[in-house]
């Protein structure tokens, strides 16, 4: 979209732009005409292969949510009109182990990202990457924006922390803040130690003959799996009302792990998987959620939204999008063989040696 005086181009900050969620919001905002800014931390060797497609259309700046001074900075340079808090350690089982740094990232990140918005600028309307975790030992079935949150990790509750602060500085400064409840939702960028992505990497390599098992922990809990891609849509339209809200985000439908592997293995045409898969109590966590199931009515009926991806579509892009990758690496890996002899045939001691 052009930049004209009747229809300023929009700016947008994106923090976790490198995770699945914000490469996905990053597409979607630009394809809205948005200018993207993205906040990454600095690391040793950045990862950022889920945006490496959209480098030359986002601008990236250095920032922690353990810095404020960096937050401040990042939101006075981008000017944004529009906040999306993306980042967070995210991990459910690793916040168990690291339950501080959990807090850190997970619950204050947001305290000092809506102080950093409060004082470079309050009119910047805020999203905050709330989570269905929050309801944890869930207190009914469905779960609405209404339900009693019963959070059951160190994750959990620091993403309670972090809605009650938006929903605060909401009511106590005016800020325009929303809060997204999203049920888990998944896509071929999802780190891989999630469950969904444990499973359609192994069921890939266990198809093209490189493992033979994987391990597992609990197979009975359930979850209401959604598409990524749907899911940032709804983001976006929250921060397009007029008023600030809060809204579940989920498809109304759960499934088991169990179901998950069904529709993985029958992807390549395994019925019986269970030679395939060990269940291992390193997998269990202290706590566990066991059953999830959002009604995203509010959703539907005050934004428009609708998922648009089903669980067994879900699952298929999922597999195929592995098992192409999958390929690709071992082809990669014996170009590399292939390059490194010939690097070696062309080396001056085999080339003497030839004569
Ligand atoms: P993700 O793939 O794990 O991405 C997390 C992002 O946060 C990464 O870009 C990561 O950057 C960044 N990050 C972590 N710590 C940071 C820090 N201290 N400072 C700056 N950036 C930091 O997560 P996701 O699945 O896209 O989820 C996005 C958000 O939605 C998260 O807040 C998550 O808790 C929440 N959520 C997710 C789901 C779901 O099912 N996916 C459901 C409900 C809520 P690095 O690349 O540097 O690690
Ligand atoms: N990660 C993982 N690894 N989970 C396993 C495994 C395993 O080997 N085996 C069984 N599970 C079970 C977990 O115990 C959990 O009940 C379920 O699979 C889903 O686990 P995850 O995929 O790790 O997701 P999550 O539901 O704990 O958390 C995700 O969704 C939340 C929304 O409800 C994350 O994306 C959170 O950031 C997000 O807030």
């Amino acid at each position: 979209m052009a930049r004209t005086k009747s229809t300023p181009q929009k700016r947008a900050l994106v923090t976790g732009i490198t995770g699945q969620d914000g490469s996905y919001l990053a597409e979607l905002l630009l394809d809205k005409g948005y200018q993207v800014f993205g906040l990454v931390r600095r690391l040793s060797s950045s990862n950022h292969t889920n945006i490496s497609h959209l480098a030359d259309r986002v601008t990236l700046l250095d920032g922690d949510l353990l810095d404020k001074t960096s937050l401040i900075a990042a939101v006075r340079r981008a000017e944004p009109d529009e906040v999306y808090n993306l980042a967070a350690q995210s991990h459910v089982k690793v916040s168990f182990d690291q339950p501080i740094l959990t807090a850190e990232f997970t619950g204050l990140g947001v305290l000092r990202l809506l102080e950093a918005i409060r004082e470079v600028n309050p009119k910047i309307r805020f999203y905050q990457a709330s989570s269905s975790e929050m309801f944890g030992q869930v207190q009914e079935e469905p779960q609405t924006e209404l339900t009693r949150f019963w959070p059951r990790s160190p994750y959990a509750v620091s993403k309670v922390f972090g809605h009650y602060l938006t929903v605060n500085y909401r009511e106590s400064y005016g800020l325009h803040a929303s809060a997204g409840i999203l049920f888990n939702h998944e896509s071929p960028r999802r780190g891989l130690d999630f469950v969904t992505r444990k499973i359609t990497d192994a069921v890939a390599r266990i198809h093209h003959g490189l493992q033979d098992e994987v391990r597992l922990g609990n197979l009975d809990a359930r979850r209401d799996w959604g598409y990524a891609g749907d899911y940032v849509r709804a983001m976006w339209l929250m921060l397009q009302q007029d008023e600030p809200g809060d809204y579940v985000v989920a498809t109304g439908e759960t499934h088991s792990v169990r179901e998950f592997l069904d529709a993985a293995f029958g992807v390549i045409g395994v019925t019986d998987w269970t030679k395939h898969v060990v269940v291992d109590p390193a997998f269990f966590r202290p706590a566990e959620v066991h059953v999830l199931t959002g009604d995203a009515s509010k959703a539907k009926r005050l934004l428009g939204w609708e998922p648009t991806v089903t669980f067994p579509e879900l699952v298929q892009m999922m597999v195929r999008a592995d098992i192409e990758r999958v390929e690709l690496e071992q082809l990669n890996a014996q170009n590399g063989v292939t390059l490194a002899k010939l690097n070696a045939l062309r080396s001056p001691t085999a080339q003497a040696q030839l004569g």
